[in-house]
């Protein structure tokens, strides 16, 4: 079986993130969307939120699943056996970063090729921080956000806005 795992912060999940599964999950038998807790970080969004989002928008794809983890990744997939690793690539401002990743993961976890897929056009400035920022002004995150889910994430990300006040 050909497992794949797609880590992430998806604080919160956007149509971006969304892109690169409904494109990856075909390409594997299983495909794991793994949200990583990073101890350092304060997200916005709790981990069990962020992983009951994604679980909204993948609800139709059969071979998609929903984790959370803390710790190394190369742990995780190598538990799991995973064949790949998957990113999603924007912009030259990723590459730097995720080529420094992704030879870290492979020397810890040589079996795991990392994958990378280049966003689709529409979603190429499309960021979870940049969905932040423009919900907590108010603004319309509705071409950034996968719809089923845009309530919730426009409700969270307003009440923010409304305690900074
Ligand atoms: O969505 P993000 O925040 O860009 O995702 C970054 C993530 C979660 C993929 C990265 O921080 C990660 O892999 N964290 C797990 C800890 C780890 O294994 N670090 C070494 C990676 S080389």
């Amino acid at each position: 079986m050909r497992i794949a795992i797609y880590p992430g912060s998806f604080d919160p999940i956007t149509n971006g993130h969304l892109d690169i599964i409904r494109r990856a999950a075909p390409l594997f038998d299983q495909l794991i969307v793994l949200v990583v807790i990073n101890p350092d970080k304060r997200p916005t969004f709790s981990h069990k939120e962020r992983l009951e989002l994604i679980q909204r928008v993948v609800g139709d794809l059969p071979n998609v699943q929903v984790d959370t983890y803390q710790g190394l990744l190369a742990d995780y997939v190598t538990a799991k056996g995973a064949c790949a690793l998957v990113k999603g690539l924007r912009a030259v401002t990723d590459f730097e970063y995720e080529f420094q990743m992704a030879l870290v993961n492979k020397k810890l976890a040589p079996q795991t090729e990392t994958v990378f897929l280049v966003t689709s056009t529409q979603n190429l400035y499309v960021s979870s921080s940049l969905v932040k920022q423009v919900a907590q002004f108010g603004g319309d995150i509705s071409d950034f956000v996968p719809e089923q889910i845009l309530p919730d994430v426009t409700r969270k990300l307003s009440a923010g806005r409304n305690n900074q006040e």
